[in-house]
């Protein structure tokens, strides 16, 4: 049985040594029913160590985690996790008809649980197919079948979309938010940015085993205060006195670009409609995930 009243995941102080090594060092947070967590980092970083933690398969050094109130490994806890593995291992010999079934009795659902859900990630063709002849995409969406299989709590999805024939973001996405209408927490490590855009609700960035971030986009965005890019196109021939009254960069034969602060936006968007027919168009581009991933890691700053 789980506790709904607990936190689906709770991590506290939490620290990790391999010999005298450090790799996850005070590490606390935590993720509320239904949430999206994005845990970016480099590789390297302690990502697969915390979800290895997590799952009870490896002892923390020090601190707490609790999955649905209680401890990794434990039977409630597993029952309460889905995981998605980095690299999927199944038996090979089994069809994916065959293994789903296998795990839908250990997440105690019915058999009959199993064609829907391989209709749900689009292997309803090759259900009766065996594994050994699945491509590496065919695995990764089996694997996320079995994901979705019982009433979890937690989703730890470990590089969901790395690999040779990726699960298109689109569908990982989809089955992301249904967990999470579901009312599943979901934790989604990664170090490639363009896998989680701004499709999560809270981002976390580690670096060298301790958090450097974790909030809302727009509250980091907020933080890290990067200025906004203003990209202006000039009139015909006007590229020159544009750059000339705005400074800037030229971009091309007929752009200008403009770094400027967040808060003197509307400072500089009355400067450039006071210019009247110079300006063609006016494009501006908040910082991305990318620039904030890299001021938080410390490679940004000045
Ligand atoms: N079994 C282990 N023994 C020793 N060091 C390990 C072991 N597993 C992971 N590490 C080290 O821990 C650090 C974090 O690894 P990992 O959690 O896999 O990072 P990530 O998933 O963020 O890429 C790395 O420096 C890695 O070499
Ligand atoms: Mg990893």
């Amino acid at each position: 049985m789980t506790d709904d009243r607990r936190p689906p995941l709770k991590i506290e102080a939490l620290e990790k040594h391999y010999g005298p090594v450090p790799v996850l060092r005070g590490l606390g947070f935590e993720v509320a029913p239904g949430e999206r967590v994005a845990l970016l980092g480099h590789n390297g970083a302690g990502k697969s160590t915390l979800i290895k933690l997590v799952l009870g398969l490896i002892r923390p050094s020090g601190g707490h985690i609790r999955v649905a109130g209680h401890a990794p490994g434990s039977a409630p806890a597993r029952i309460a996790t889905a995981y998605l593995p980095e690299q999927v291992a199944f038996h090979k010999a089994l069809t994916g008809r065959e293994q789903l079934t296998t795990f839908a009795r250990l997440a105690g659902e019915a058999p009959s649980a199993v064609m829907p859900l391989l209709e749900r990630v689009g292997l309803a063709h090759a259900a009766d197919r065996r594994i050994g002849a699945y491509s590496k995409g065919m695995r990764q969406r089996l694997g996320l079948a079995q994901a979705l299989l019982g009433r979890r709590r937690v989703a730890l999805l470990d590089e969901p979309t790395s690999g040779l024939d990726p699960l298109s973001r689109h569908d990982l996405y989809a089955v992301i938010d249904e967990m999470s209408a579901n009312g599943t927490a979901v934790l989604i490590a990664s170090h490639a940015l363009t896998e989680v855009e701004a499709r999560t609700d809270r981002i976390a960035i580690m670096r060298d085993g301790a958090l450097v971030a974790d909030d809302t986009l727009p509250r980091l965005s907020r933080q890290a205060a990067l200025p906004i890019r203003i990209r202006l196109t000039a009139a015909e021939g006007a590229a020159d006195q544009l750059h000339a009254e705005l400074g800037g960069q030229r971009v091309n034969g007929s752009a200008v670009e403009l770094l400027c602060p967040a808060d003197q936006k509307m400072a500089h968007l009355d400067r450039i409609s006071a210019l009247g027919e110079t300006v063609r168009d006016v494009e501006m581009v908040p910082p991305s995930l990318e620039d904030l991933y890299r001021y938080f890691c410390g490679e940004d700053r000045q």
